[in-house]
């Protein structure tokens, strides 16, 4: 026991205290966790296929982002950036208009978790372009604020009871192949979906009246889709012509999960604006939005900020987080620790007929569990007990997609070769036991 609660307890206060619409996806308390290992309050390991929701990409308590924010914390641990300045937030601000991709000439904000980057960069593009309409798409998710939900597809648990939600908000097909809204088949498609955009302005938002288009480069929550790689750049072109800004949602696929920085790096698209949270400080509470400089710099004084905005021990641990990236090869080992995973998944495919989709780049991969290879039925009872049964055995693995019937693997990026078998091999148990 590694603390003086033990599960059950810690359960039980749970169920009196916490509100019940937060819910876990796991039911063990955590008392330690690092690299890719969580240790529970009653001393059992669990491999972490999942890390936070793709937040521990430099893996759990890593040393340097320990001693990073004991560091800070030491010296002050809140000012407030928009009444004392310091110098995390300006140095992170310089490396990340270095990283996001594309050549123009560009500048950051902070806030504190993704959907507080997306509600900014709506704000922004709203006042930049002086147009109201956003355009978001089907299968997105963007978070759970107001504006947030609502740009967010999926209905239930999301959006179920909990609006009217904010106006001014489009959806449109997103280039999904595996199940493709127009059913056509790519590349004969020649990605069709892509040219519905305009016709999109003909029937239900004027162009001239759009502001922004918010795209998700690989769908997160939607079921790691991964749209076929000219997809943006057609997406782009379009938007140039009207004038209508691209917001790329890089909150989940940022900071190497793809096996690059970005990734939007895939596509060579460079957005107008780009979100930025999850695994930015490995675990801290930071976000970001950065842009070209010009859409940036629009608004006026104050009309963006926030109280905690930057947080100095938060940005302590960015700055340890690109440090990491640098000093250990992190992409390289993501592409290896990718490649690797997609083998494995692709051997289990072969095996077991209930996976009917490997897909993801890198080593951000999703499988997709179907009753039938040819209707494509979604095996979402099949999806939970696989999550159960590995929980039950050590793994830690979250579902997804619209259907809840995709499982997608979020592991630090330092998983380990022995490891990533380990968690494998109980996969296979677990689809052997269904
Ligand atoms: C693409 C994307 N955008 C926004 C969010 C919202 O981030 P947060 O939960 O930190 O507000 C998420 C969270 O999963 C996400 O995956």
């Amino acid at each position: 026991m590694t603390s003086s609660k033990s599960n059950t307890t810690l359960r039980e206060l749970r169920n009196t205290y916490i509100a019940k619409g937060n819910v876990s996806a796991t039911t063990c308390f955590v008392s330690h966790a690092h690299g890719a290992v969580i240790t529970d309050v009653e001393g059992r390991d669990y491999i972490d296929f999942a890390g936070g929701i793709a937040v521990m990409n430099v893996g759990h308590s890593h040393p340097k982002v320990v001693a990073a924010i004991k560091e800070q914390a030491d010296k002050f641990t809140h000012t407030c950036f928009m009444v004392s300045p310091y110098e995390g937030p300006v140095i992170l601000a310089e490396k990340l208009c270095q990283a996001v991709p594309g050549t123009s000439p560009k500048a950051a904000m902070f806030a504190n978790c993704g959907v507080e980057a997306v509600e900014n960069a709506v704000k922004i593009a709203r006042y930049f372009t002086k147009r109201p309409a956003i355009i978001a798409f089907e299968g997105g998710f963007h978070g759970r604020t107001l504006m947030g939900m609502t740009l967010t597809s999926k209905i239930a648990p999301y959006k179920a009871g909990l609006g009217p939600f904010a106006p001014e908000v489009y959806r449109m097909p997103f280039a999904n192949c595996y199940r493709c809204p127009y059913d056509r088949e790519y590349p004969q498609c020649k990605t069709a979906c892509a040219d519905k955009l305009e016709e999109f302005f003909v029937s239900y938002v004027g162009a001239d009246q759009t502001a922004a288009i918010i795209v998700e480069p690989v769908q997160g929550e939607g079921g790691f889709i991964v749209p076929p790689k000219e997809y943006f750049a057609k997406l782009k072109t379009i938007c140039e012509k009207h004038g209508i800004l691209m917001i790329a949602d890089e909150v989940q696929t940022g900071i190497g999960r793809t096996g690059a920085m970005f990734a939007m790096e895939h596509y060579g698209v460079e957005a107008d604006l780009t979100t930025i949270a999850k695994s930015l400080a490995a675990g801290m509470p930071l976000s970001a939005v950065v842009g070209k400089k010009e859409i940036m710099d629009c608004v006026h004084p104050s009309g963006i900020g926030g109280t905690y905005n930057g947080n100095p021990v938060a940005c302590a641990a960015a700055l340890a987080v690109f440090d990491i990236f640098e000093q250990e090869d992190l992409l390289a080992k993501a592409q290896h620790l990718g490649n690797l995973l997609k083998e494995g998944l692709l051997g289990l495919q072969e095996k077991f007929s209930l996976i009917g989709d490997v897909r993801g780049i890198g080593p951000m991969m999703a499988i997709e569990l179907v009753k039938d290879k040819h209707s494509k039925e979604p095996a979402t009872a099949e999806t939970k007990t696989l999550v159960k049964f590995c929980f039950e055995r050590g793994l830690i693995i979250l579902g997804c997609g619209t259907y809840g019937n995709v499982i997608r693997f979020l592991m630090p990026l330092v998983t380990t070769e022995a490891q990533l078998r380990q968690g494998l091999d109980l996969l296979q148990e677990g689809f052997a036991s269904l």
